[in-house]
């Protein structure tokens, strides 16, 4: 008996050494180790010997089971690490292959034209606030000092959703929220973003467009501080070289009002003036609305047409590009942007 089992032994490591493929190694193990394999038939063979003998047979089936499963294992491992090196041998990256083109976007004109003025502006202590885009008459109108039939809205008529709510026609509405927010405290803000207004779609206007909203309210606030913030923005956007103008205009929300224009150098070399936007010192009718004492709290506003920028600055035809996005129009803006 102890003979067969060495025998059987001898044979199973013989083979095992001779391997050379995991499949052979896995059919090996079948042979000696499944249910019906060499070492369990062994095993079996416990019941037909007499008691006394069983304890050290079973031992030694035990020990020969072991030997053969850590041959096994062993060599397992010695061929598996030999598949995974013929693997990193054969599979070689060729490095020289191109690569795959990824399509980089861009931040397109009014959003770099948006994000340059809010970092103008951020530099000189304002916060930007963003209010919504439905809006209630209270905030757009009624706070702004254009009441329910004042005859200043009809150049701001606009996409209403019910007698109230209405699609706001400038980001005026967002100074009236922060004036609320701030319960009498001093603030300096700009308000960016989507406006809508009842118009015919051309080549100047469009139903919905976008601006930028300036507020300033403190004590001792005055025409000079208006100017000052109006020929940064104007410096900044379009070069030191160029002026503003101011003439008398009429806002509902402000008292003096002004229509600013900037300066460019015509072809012929004289300078002309082109205008961009409009401005005020904040009516006292706004101020106490938004809870403010007129007597102690004077402030400036200024709004100024997005798109208005953008085409000056970059000698667009026609404002419906800015919304079509035709990638032709939009690549040219590519690396416009300062960072
Ligand atoms: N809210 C004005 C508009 O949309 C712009 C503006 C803002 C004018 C502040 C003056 C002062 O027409």
């Amino acid at each position: 008996m102890n003979d067969t089992l060495s025998l059987l032994k001898q044979e199973a490591l013989l083979k095992i050494k001779d391997i050379n493929t995991l499949s052979d190694l896995e059919n090996v193990r079948l042979e000696y180790l499944s249910k019906k394999g060499h070492i369990s038939l062994m095993m079996s063979k416990l019941r037909d010997l007499p008691n006394e003998e069983r304890p050290a047979f079973g031992a030694m089936v035990n020990t020969v089971k072991q030997d053969v499963e850590k041959a096994l294992y062993d060599k397992k491992q010695i061929l598996e690490e030999k598949a995974l090196l013929e693997t990193l041998q054969n599979e070689h990256i060729d490095v020289t292959l191109p690569g795959y083109k990824l399509y980089q976007g861009s931040t397109h004109p009014l959003n770099q034209v948006i994000e340059d003025i809010e970092d103008l502006f951020m530099g000189m202590g304002y916060t930007v606030e963003e209010g919504p885009e439905l809006e209630n008459d209270l905030y757009n109108f009624e706070m702004m000092n254009l009441d329910k039939d004042h005859p200043a809205r009809d150049m701001q008529d606009t996409f209403y959703v019910d007698e109230n709510t209405l699609l706001r026609t400038h980001t005026s509405p967002v100074q009236a929220r922060t004036m609320l927010k701030m319960k009498g405290e001093p603030l300096k803000i700009i308000c960016p973003g989507k406006v809508y207004r009842r118009d015919d779609d051309d080549p100047t206007h469009s139903h919905q467009f976008t601006q930028i909203e300036g507020l300033v309210i403190d004590k001792d606030i005055s025409f000079a501080h208006l100017k000052d913030a109006l020929l940064t923005m104007v410096q900044h956007l379009f070069g030191s070289e160029r002026n503003i103008r101011l003439r008398p205009s009429y806002f509902p929300f402000t008292e003096p009002s002004v229509e600013v224009d900037v300066s460019y150098i015509k072809k012929d070399g004289s300078v002309g003036y082109i205008e961009i936007l409009g401005a005020g010192l904040v009516h006292p009718n706004v101020l106490k609305m938004g809870g403010y004492d007129p007597n102690i709290y004077k402030g400036f506003a200024f709004g100024v047409g997005v798109e208005r920028i953008a085409i000056l600055k970059y000698n667009i035809d026609d404002i419906r590009h800015f919304y079509v996005n035709d990638l032709r129009f939009l690549n040219q803006f590519k690396g416009v942007k300062k960072i």
